[in-house]
């Protein structure tokens, strides 16, 4: 790490303002960081063709649970950081924010070059606003947000974190936190973890935060880690707080955390809406929402599920956790746990399909001639498990 000065007028600038200032004047100069770009390699083949913040979680992006999340903390003012790669998706697919009733400028990170290389690239949006950072492919439960930004206002600090137990900590940035909660140490990704608290996707930051990550330098991996940058604020005696996230957190970056996820959210909060055509000889039972245009046809349904519009469905079991997207074909099918993206087809597979996630336009058929047996053209990193 540098020596370079820094926490200088800026920082001090925000401090004066701040303390003349009540909660609700500094909530609404709060800024919101989304990031949305990265390599995604942990979900490919998905993230060959597309962002890993656009695969769908109960028929919504990832992504968007976020934007809604800092919405209804009150924060309306959203920067979403995107790549070269699928930065246009994102924006497209998101668009200027109405939806949401937030106002989202959209900020190209030309590399991932890390966490803190993204807060970089914003400056020009973050200006000088305390802001939050949220990664975009992670789900806290709603509310959790609100609590905590209350909190980092009132009390100034510089930087607070959120932290949960995790049973694999080597795969998170990893706090070491003293007996009353303070933050000694920071480590991205530790071969031998000082702690099983892993930093939550949740960031709060006031401006100070810029000063130390023109510090730091590159980790062994070649990113700029907020790790790093939050490590140097505590090093220089700056207010870095963590707390424990007592509600749910999932980053979403890997098959079976998206599935996790898909049962949470449906479970949490799935309502019952039936739009499309559901035949008298189909039994649904729990809470099932159904699509406009989508046909079911002599199905069972077992919730929570949800199936998107213009989907048909005929003799299949849908069980429980299932989320089937848009334009989904399924017949003579079982499944159960599992996420169907949009346009899939799976036709008489006749074993029980469970904890999988079925690409966009995917087909999954029965071989129509003989000899009896499998046939595939098999995407890069595709998992396929047969018995
Ligand atoms: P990660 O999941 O840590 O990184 P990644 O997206 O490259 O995924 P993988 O490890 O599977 O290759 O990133 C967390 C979030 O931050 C995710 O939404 C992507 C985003 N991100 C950026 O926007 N810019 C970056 O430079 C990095 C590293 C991540």
């Amino acid at each position: 790490m540098g020596s370079r000065e820094w926490g200088g007028a800026e920082a001090r600038s925000y401090y004066r303002n701040n303390q003349q200032s009540t909660v609700n004047s500094q909530q609404s100069t709060m800024k919101a960081l989304i990031l949305s770009g990265g390599k995604g390699t942990r979900l490919r083949p998905l993230t060959y063709t597309g962002a890993k913040q656009l695969v769908p979680v109960a028929n919504k992006p990832i992504l968007w649970y976020g934007i809604e999340e800092v919405v209804s903390a009150g924060i309306t003012d959203i920067g979403i950081v995107i790549s070269p790669e699928t930065g246009g998706e994102v924006q497209a697919k998101t668009g200027s924010g109405e939806r949401f009733g937030a106002n989202i400028t959209y900020i190209l990170q030309d590399f991932p070059a890390g966490l803190a290389h993204a807060v970089q690239v914003a400056r020009p949006f973050l200006e000088n606003s305390p802001f939050v950072m949220y990664l975009g492919d992670n789900l806290i439960q709603q509310g959790d947000l609100s609590y905590f930004l209350k909190q980092f206002i009132q009390q100034q600090q510089d930087a607070l974190i959120l932290l949960r137990p995790v049973a694999n900590p080597s795969a998170f940035g990893v706090a070491k936190v003293d007996e009353i909660g303070r933050v000694l140490q920071l480590i991205e990704k530790p071969k031998i973890p000082p702690s099983n608290l892993a930093l939550v996707g949740v960031y709060f930051f006031s401006p100070v935060i810029h000063d130390a990550i023109a510090c730091i330098q590159p980790s062994a991996r070649g990113e700029l880690e907020i790790t790093d940058a939050i490590q140097c604020l505590i090093d220089h005696q700056k207010q870095v707080e963590a707390c424990q996230l007592e509600g749910w957190w999932l980053d979403t970056g890997k098959k079976d955390d998206l599935l996790e996820a898909n049962r949470l959210i449906l479970d949490s909060y799935l309502t019952t809406s039936v739009a499309g055509e559901v035949d008298a000889q189909t039994q649904v039972i729990g809470r099932v929402q159904i699509g406009s245009m989508s046909k079911v046809i002599n199905c069972t349904i077992r919730g929570p599920v949800i199936i998107g519009s213009n989907c048909h469905l005929e003799n299949c079991f849908i069980g429980p956790y299932s989320s089937i997207a848009d334009n989904a074909t399924l017949i003579d099918t079982d499944l159960e746990h599992s996420v169907v993206l949009d346009g899939a087809k799976i036709v008489g597979i006749h074993q029980r399909i469970i904890d999988s996630v079925i690409g966009q336009r995917a087909q999954l058929t029965v071989a129509p001639r003989r000899p009896k047996a499998l046939r595939f053209l098999i995407g890069d990193d595709c998992q396929i498990e047969l018995v």
